[in-house]
């Protein structure tokens, strides 16, 4: 059985969607823990209600105290895969070396269109209406040290009609990261 953990900052629906995929039995996987980087967060009580181990960062926590901690839970946790599903702390580049290639981002943009420092959330998806864009999406990504900027490993596009505000945007492509995220996650664990 291979070993998943989760980062997250937000409600954690993309966490949800992998709990469901593995729940429904589509990969022999289990999600050894979750970081969380703040308290409170909808992410952490879906931790509770699946019973997966989790651990909440400090909001301040930067530089070596983050890698060493971040490094300590991992070594715990055992990762085959990490994924980060709406996590918005950097990730030290201690731990991208640890784990080169080992580590996938879900980012709701077409990338390299829309990413980068500042682009999270529903950001994104007002700078995309801003720009009269006629499609948008999503992309799962490797990690490496620059923001957004590792190899591209798969999109799904998504239109921008008429009409559609920054929060209709998000929903739409939401819904396909949360089938994106799980399918990427299965075939990277399957050919390893
Ligand atoms: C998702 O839309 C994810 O793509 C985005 O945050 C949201 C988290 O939602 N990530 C980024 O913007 C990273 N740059 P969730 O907590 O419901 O999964």
């Amino acid at each position: 059985m291979k070993n998943i953990v989760v980062f997250a900052s937000g409600s954690g629906s993309n966490f949800q969607a992998i709990i469901d995929f593995i729940e429904n039995g589509h990969i022999d996987a289990q999600i050894s823990g979750l970081i969380a980087s703040r308290p409170n967060i909808g992410a952490i009580d879906r931790a509770y209600k699946y019973n997966i181990p989790h651990f909440v960062l400090a909001t301040d926590q930067s530089g070596a105290g983050l890698s060493d901690i971040l490094i300590k839970k991992l070594n715990e946790w055992k990762p085959d895969l990490i994924v980060l599903a709406g996590f918005l702390k950097k990730i030290p580049s201690e731990v991208i070396e640890e784990y080169r290639n080992k580590i996938i981002n879900i980012h709701p943009s077409l990338l390299p269109k829309f990413g980068g420092k500042g682009f999270y959330g529903i950001n994104v998806h007002k700078a995309v209406i801003e720009a009269g864009e006629q499609e948008s999406g999503c992309t799962v990504h490797y990690v490496n040290e620059q923001y957004d900027k590792g190899d591209i490993i798969k999109q799904k596009k998504v239109p921008v009609l008429e009409g559609d505000t920054p929060e209709s945007l998000a929903q739409k492509v939401l819904k396909e990261e949360h089938k994106l995220l799980p399918n990427v996650i299965a075939e990277i664990l399957n050919n390893n």
